[in-house]
């Protein structure tokens, strides 16, 4: 008798392995309000979208991410959502929602959608019950409601502080006569976060994800997907020790509210909800956790399919960083059998165009104001598309955010009155915010608005700059932004550069320089031009090699 030991089939189903959809795809943030409008009230809506769609198949990506379009007193954005299964009438109906994903689905492309487990907003029907009902209440317990510290309980529980400034605790009104409680929110005061310790809330979330996937959405972006869960006792935080170390993206504990082991628990039981769906439902972990390692229990075989590379998108635009990031993720992600995302910008952060007009261009600021530097244009456009040729070069899936295409960068001039974000408004301006990177889309150079809205109304004032990079202007225009996304699109799916795998070749400390398949890759992220040869199928910016030497700043595919 042989002894061949037979191993049984360690993973649940191919989700992690194999060729699903999500391994490779290019997939488009659109941020509904900002997108496009199509009913003229200045904030853009889902049959916005939907007349956009053709504009997306031409760009050439394969899915699009919805944030969130629920009915929400909009206090973040739609961040705090009231009703977790009913489209906001700012942004339209759920009849407009099915016929925007079948109209989706018909141009060939997949719809992932947001969800918001970690909080709800105040005006959500369980927390209204919850401030109504008793302390010690089944209410209650759907949050996290405690007592206050000191002799009459006036102190919060504990010395959390909410990411948007202030602390994370506020208080509920005495109901009976014993005290007021505090309620805890990780973010705006009218986003308290649930108590994922209650079965009630767990059930809560399989329906709502039913109510989708019924609906047929390829998938959710789970927002703070490192948040839900908070360790049983909420301790206090030792505030300097939990600030994420940016050189080496990660070490250091923790904290209490971040990254719980138990968060997981939850997203393999998700899997087999979404397996009752098929094997293409995709769930992808926004979790701002490091080092890379701990990102890839994210997307172990039996949880998430995805999660956003953010130590990618902190490493700026300096060489070493990269490569040392783009090996680090993908090896830790190999371990898991599951493919690596990139992104380099999204809703909440400066665009990556204005981040790499910086003297500093790892700098991170939360938002750039008028008397903050400014910027350059020019060189912040030049890196952003060459950091974006290098991007779409990598194994892998990557994220889009609206607007990158036109390489828009972010408005450092808005008004005081003008600003939004929760974050701006609890710090008194402190923290600038990130409505710089939301402004409404600019589609057509001449219009009102650009083009966003029929009417010329636009919620965020757009800056002058936006007419120039008009869609409609770069529509035609064979060195526009537009025009490089699109061929580095083409080219990317022709050379199955998503699935491919890449193979490093030594160079100098500003360059990097590897092959993806038929595609040799060379990135100068440096400030002296370089020498290259071999036959250019696409580069950054026109010109950029020229007489044997590629510009600084710019990237480009070669025939390998
Ligand atoms: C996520 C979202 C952000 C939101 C926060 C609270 O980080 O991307 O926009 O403010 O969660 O929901
Ligand atoms: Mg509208």
């Amino acid at each position: 008798m042989t002894s061949t030991t037979v191993t049984p089939d360690a993973s649940p189903r191919s989700n992690a392995q194999g060729d699903g959809w999500w391994r490779s795809a290019v997939i488009y943030q659109v941020y509904p309000r900002s997108f496009a409008d199509a009913d003229g009230d200045g904030i853009g809506d889902l049959d916005g979208i939907r007349n956009r769609i053709p504009y997306l198949s031409r760009l050439g990506v394969d899915a699009l991410w919805l944030s969130p379009f629920y009915v929400s007193p909009q206090a973040d954005a739609g961040y705090d959502v009231a009703d977790y299964t009913e489209v906001d009438p700012v942004f339209g109906s759920l009849a407009d929602f099915d016929e925007l994903l079948a109209a989706t689905h018909d141009a060939g492309l997949r719809m992932i959608v947001d969800l918001v487990p970690n909080h709800s907003s105040d005006e959500h029907p369980w927390f209204v019950d919850a401030v109504a009902a008793a302390p010690g209440s089944p209410e209650r317990d759907r949050y996290l409601i405690r007592d206050g510290r000191g002799e009459h309980g006036e102190l919060p529980p504990n010395n959390w502080r909410s990411l948007f400034g202030g602390p994370a605790w506020d208080r509920l009104p005495d109901v009976d006569g014993r005290g007021s409680q505090w309620y805890l929110h990780l973010f705006d005061t009218k986003q308290p976060d649930f108590n994922w310790a209650n079965a009630e809330v767990a059930a809560f979330f399989d329906s709502v994800l039913r109510f989708w996937l019924d609906r047929g959405v390829d998938g959710f972006r789970v927002d703070v997907a490192h948040s839900l869960v908070k360790d049983g006792d909420l301790p206090d935080v030792d505030h300097a020790a939990h600030a994420i170390d940016r050189e080496t993206h990660g070490g250091g504990d923790r904290g209490p509210m971040w990254d719980q082991d138990g968060v997981h628990d939850i997203y393999r039981h998700w899997h087999k909800v979404l397996d009752e769906y098929g094997s293409d439902r995709i769930l992808v972990a926004e979790a701002w956790v490091s080092p890379v390692e701990r990102m890839a229990r994210y997307v172990r075989v039996d949880e998430m399919q995805q999660a956003f590379n953010f130590p990618f998108m902190l490493a700026g635009w300096n060489a070493p960083r990269l490569r040392k990031i783009i090996a680090d993720s993908l090896a830790a992600n190999d371990a898991v059998g599951a493919t690596t995302t990139w992104v380099l910008s999204n809703h909440d952060c400066v665009r990556h165009s204005s981040r790499f007009g910086l003297t500093d261009p790892t700098g991170w600021p939360n938002g750039i104001a008028a008397d903050d530097e400014q910027p350059d244009a020019t060189l912040g456009l030049r890196r952003a598309r060459a950091a974006t040729l290098l991007t779409l070069a990598l194994p892998g899936s990557s994220y889009l955010y609206q607007g990158e295409e036109l390489g828009l960068p972010d408005h450092t001039a808005l008004p005081a009155e003008a600003r939004q974000d929760p974050n701006f408004v609890r710090t008194g301006g402190r923290e600038i915010g990130r409505d710089g990177c939301r402004v409404p889309l600019p589609w057509t150079a001449d219009a009102p608005a650009y083009g966003f809205s029929p009417t010329g109304a636009s919620w965020l004032p757009q800056p002058e700059e936006f007419r120039e990079l008009a869609a409609d202007r770069q529509e035609g225009d064979p060195h526009s932004t537009l025009a490089l996304y699109r061929d580095a699109l083409t080219l990317r799916r022709a050379e199955a550069l998503g699935a491919g795998a890449i193979d490093w070749a030594d160079s100098a400390t500003d360059v990097l320089d590897f092959r993806n398949g038929g595609i040799r890759v060379v990135a100068n992220v440096g400030p002296s031009a370089v020498p290259v040869s071999g036959e250019v199928l696409l580069a950054s910016s026109p010109g950029a090699v020229s007489g044997g030497l590629l510009a600084a700043d710019a990237t480009v595919w070669l025939r390998a």
